[in-house]
């Protein structure tokens, strides 16, 4: 009979880089306001990685601090996921993490779903420690969208801020604490958000032609995004609660991607979750992409308000399109 092992969240870590522009500060680049950003994002400000700073680094940091709440050290790791759309490096970074990391017994592969790339890559580490593959994986959400934002474009460069967030999944014989998953995808609305690679036509030899060129700055049909972020993500948790056997008044926590308070603030109330339950830091960060949803996770459980066995839905939406939702118990 095959085993089929528990899960256990037993660490997270986030790192963010130092510099810090505010919403005054991007008045001063394209023609916005503190107002207008505020009243219709809830970001005050963002945090922005220096051209030297990697995702190697970021990921790496906030890998580490993750490993150390879990008590473990990088040797111990199996498997690092790092889930990213702005990788150093197209081939993946994911094995520069490793290094970096000195966690040289793992295996280590990129995952690419945009903002909803934690919440895949948490549902692909679940599959690995369920079938007794690995017993401790990594997984860390990193991005630095402001190497792909148009900054002349004030319809989306308020929104985005780098950084990285991680948690640590290990096997556990005695608990389940992975309670329930969805994640879904729509490409037919791809065109709504992407980062798309421009191809010009290259003629090598004779009659064969290769495409070359570079990614286009990060496209955003806002109010498509947000109509759809606002209609599905309370569908996925919805079925992410019905699969996990609960019931919306044993959530103790919502842990959404950070794009939009309204977004949150929209899904809290059609699922009825009060807003003290609703983890919301996107003032201070913006839209981290695929660390928006660690580095809320990792500063509420630094500050004490999660206890161990509280329960969180966690849901990430975004390019693809992709959306997902996955439930979990905090702790060993
Ligand atoms: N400052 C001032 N005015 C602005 C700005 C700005 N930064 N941006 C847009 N405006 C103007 C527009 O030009 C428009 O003016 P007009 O009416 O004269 O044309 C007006 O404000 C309203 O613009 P809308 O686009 O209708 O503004 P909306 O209320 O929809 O808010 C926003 C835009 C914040 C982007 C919202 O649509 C949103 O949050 N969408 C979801 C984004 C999201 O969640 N993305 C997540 C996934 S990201 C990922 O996966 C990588």
């Amino acid at each position: 009979m095959l085993h089929q092992s528990g899960i256990a969240i037993t660490g997270s870590g986030s790192a963010v880089p130092a510099a810090c522009l505010d919403n005054e500060g991007m008045s001063r680049l394209v023609e916005t306001s503190d107002e207008w950003i505020a009243s219709r994002t809830g970001i005050r400000q963002r945090r922005l990685a220096s051209p030297e700073a990697g995702i190697r680094t970021i990921a790496a940091q906030a890998g580490r601090n993750a490993l150390e709440m879990a008590g473990l050290t990088p040797m111990d790791v199996d498997l690092i996921i790092l889930a990213s759309s702005s990788a150093d490096d197209l081939f993946g970074s994911a094995s520069q993490v490793q290094a970096e990391l000195g966690a040289s017994k793992s295996v280590a592969f990129d995952l690419t779903a945009a903002c909803s790339g934690f919440v895949f890559g948490m549902v692909t580490a679940a599959q690995f420690i369920r079938t007794g593959t690995y017993q401790t994986v990594l997984l860390i959400g990193a991005d630095i969208l402001s190497r792909w934002t148009d900054w002349t474009d004030r319809r989306t460069c308020v929104l985005f801020g780098d950084g990285a967030g991680a948690i640590v999944m290990q096997a556990s014989p005695t608990d389940d604490r992975f309670l329930g998953f969805e994640i879904r995808s729509d490409g037919s609305q791809n065109s709504c958000l992407t980062l798309a690679f421009q191809p010009q036509s290259k003629e090598l030899v004779d009659d064969i032609t290769v495409g070359q060129g570079n990614f286009q700055p990060i496209f955003m049909n806002g109010q498509e995004v947000y109509r759809f972020a606002v209609k599905k993500v309370p569908e996925v948790i919805e079925k992410a609660l019905f699969r996990a056997n609960l019931t919306v008044e044993q959530v103790d926590w919502l842990v959404l991607h950070q794009a939009n308070q309204r977004i949150l603030d929209a899904v809290a109330q059609r699922l009825g979750i009060p807003g003290e339950k609703v983890v919301s830091n996107m003032a201070r960060y913006g839209n981290t992409s695929a660390a928006s949803i660690p580095i809320a996770l990792d500063e509420v459980v630094r500050s004490g308000q999660v206890k161990v066995g509280d329960t969180i839905v966690t849901a990430g939406f975004g390019a693809g399109l992709t959306w997902g939702s996955a439930i979990f118990q905090w702790g060993k």
